[in-house]
């Protein structure tokens, strides 16, 4: 197979939460970017999200940050509510898609009929395996996963993953561009549901919510714990705040232990009442409009 080294034109599917900042980290980056959504209403939120980013950059790069350069880069994305036409000059197409296996099935399927034959396909999934639907594009040895974080200027890791079936040109490239375009790479070298953070985070997490539900101790007790016997900056439950409850509950829902879903009812039952972590102002702690802490949740430490 041919090597993978150029990466002047970009392809994001999915305009969404990651696809947007991953078009604007490619952009900024010097791409030319291609960012595709079938719902014109979701191209239409672009320069609203460009907006908040132009914020964040600014404040979480610091002397990174460079507002021409930003502006230069919000200049060379253009939409496209067309896959064919948005994949047709791609070198490499990132997938970031809604998280479901019959979709993204389907929008590889249509990448693989209508991309260049040298165009490196990657997949942001989460939870789905890229191995999947890596045969759904008819060309599994381009295939390759590059999974961001949320808020990736700043959480700027890109866990860069194959399956058996990716040529090792395809994961060179994709550790390629991933570079050239701000992150640090996490190499995996075996397919790995949840990646390194994943496969790390959600085991602590667990471990967290069974000392809680058995009353063992009390959240806040448990994070002043970590903290100050590891030096973390946060506990587990400060980052139950950070994840947000609905997709904390939605993740321990599926889990086999009982206690584990015991913990997922009662985020569903604070985050029925509006409250879901640091984004609501309200989780285990609550926190000002900026997101700084500024107080414990006292319902949570009563324990019966
Ligand atoms: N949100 C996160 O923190 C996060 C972090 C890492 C990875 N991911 C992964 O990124 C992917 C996207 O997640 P998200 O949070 O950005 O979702 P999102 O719902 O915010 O965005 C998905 C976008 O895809 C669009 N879409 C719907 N059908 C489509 C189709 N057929 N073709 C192309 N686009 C279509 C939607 O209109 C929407 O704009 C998922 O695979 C998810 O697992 C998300």
């Amino acid at each position: 197979m041919a090597e993978f080294t150029k990466f002047d034109k970009v392809t994001i599917l999915g305009a969404g939460v990651l696809g947007s900042q991953i078009a604007m980290q490619a952009a900024y980056h010097g791409k030319e970017v291609v960012a595709y959504d079938p719902f014109q209403e979701a191209l239409d939120k672009l320069p609203r999200l460009y907006n908040w980013m132009r914020q964040r950059y600014s404040e979480d790069l610091g002397d990174g940050y460079d507002e021409k350069r930003f502006d230069e880069a919000v200049a060379r994305i253009s939409t496209s509510t067309d896959l064919a036409e948005a994949v047709k000059e791609a070198d490499i197409v990132i997938e970031a898609v809604p998280e479901n296996l019959e979709l993204k099935r389907k929008v590889w399927k249509e990448v693989g009929e209508n991309a260049p034959e040298t165009t490196l396909f990657a997949t942001n999934t989460s939870s789905l395996l890229p191995s999947d639907f890596a045969d759904a594009s008819g060309y599994p040895e381009r295939v390759v996963a590059i999974h961001y974080a949320n808020q990736i200027w700043q959480r700027n890791i890109a866990e860069v993953m194959g399956t058996d079936k990716s040529a090792p040109e395809a994961v060179d490239g994709a550790v390629q561009y991933a570079e050239e375009t701000g992150m640090v790479v996490s190499r995996i070298r075996k397919e790995q549901p949840g990646y390194f953070l994943n496969s790390l985070l959600i085991p602590f997490l667990n471990a967290a919510a069974k000392l809680y539900v058995n009353e063992v101790g009390t959240p806040q007790d448990i994070d002043r714990n970590w903290v100050i016997s590891t030096g973390s900056p946060y506990g587990p439950f400060e980052i139950y705040d950070l994840v947000g409850f609905n997709v904390a509950a939605h993740i321990s829902s599926q889990n086999e232990d009982a206690d584990i879903r015991r913990f997922s009812e009662l985020l569903k039952e604070s985050a029925d009442k509006g409250w879901t972590g640091r984004a609501d102002g309200k989780g285990f702690y609550t926190y000002d409009e900026n997101g700084k802490k500024t107080g414990v949740v006292e319902e949570w430490n009563n324990f019966a």
